[in-house]
């Protein structure tokens, strides 16, 4: 069963007092908002690649069949490519119900487009949490998304939206279109049969 991060990100008070906060988000936050904000830009942070070697028990799977969503892996050298948002922290405790399953919040250094940098959060699933699922090959990743349905809707829904959502922000992501190419090769086969 994974475990709720809910109160252990509640102790994560940095940023309470402040009347606002820069938010980074690299997968659903990106393409599936559904929380204000005050502002949004697109922004990176350093040394963090972009995986979806994360067990969702809760959203895009089930206990039985978990999907796989994002998670960021160190990796030095590396720019993780997302969106920035500028909150209020009363939304942190909505969002750290919606990162429940396995995410911690992190302080971290995001980078802007104009080169100004800001301090601020962003929730990463570490290998310690127990929905990790940690590597595989982007065609097993493909068709483990292709199986997997949760609450939150189909768990290629969430591959598709966050593919088109890095497209229309200009941004590459190796693995993420990968695992999108295998999966649309999937589907094409399907309807071939049918
Ligand atoms: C994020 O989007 O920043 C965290 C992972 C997710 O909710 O998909």
């Amino acid at each position: 069963m994974p475990a709720d991060t809910t109160a252990i990100n509640k102790l994560m008070d940095r940023f309470n007092d402040h009347s606002s906060v820069w938010l980074f988000g690299y997968g659903s936050l990106i393409f599936k908002v559904g929380f204000p904000f005050v502002e949004r830009r697109p922004a990176y942070i350093m040394n963090w690649s972009r995986r979806f070697w994360q067990g969702s028990y809760d959203h895009r799977g089930t206990l039985d069949a978990p999907g796989r969503v994002v998670t960021l892996i160190p990796q030095a050298g590396a720019a993780c490519e997302g969106i920035a948002y500028l909150i209020t922290p009363d939304i942190l405790e909505q969002i750290d119900f919606r990162e429940k399953n396995g995410y911690l919040r992190l302080c971290t250094e995001i980078a802007f487009e104009d080169g100004t940098v800001a301090e601020g959060l962003v929730y990463i699933a570490t290998e310690e949490n127990t929905a990790f699922l940690g590597p595989a090959t982007e065609l097993d990743i493909a068709r483990q998304i292709a199986a997997s349905v949760g609450p939150s809707g189909p768990n290629k829904d969430y591959l598709t939206g966050l593919a088109e959502a890095l497209r229309e922000l200009g941004k590459e992501d190796q693995h993420v279109f990968e695992i999108e190419r295998h999966l649309m090769s999937m589907q094409d086969k399907v309807e071939l049969v049918i």
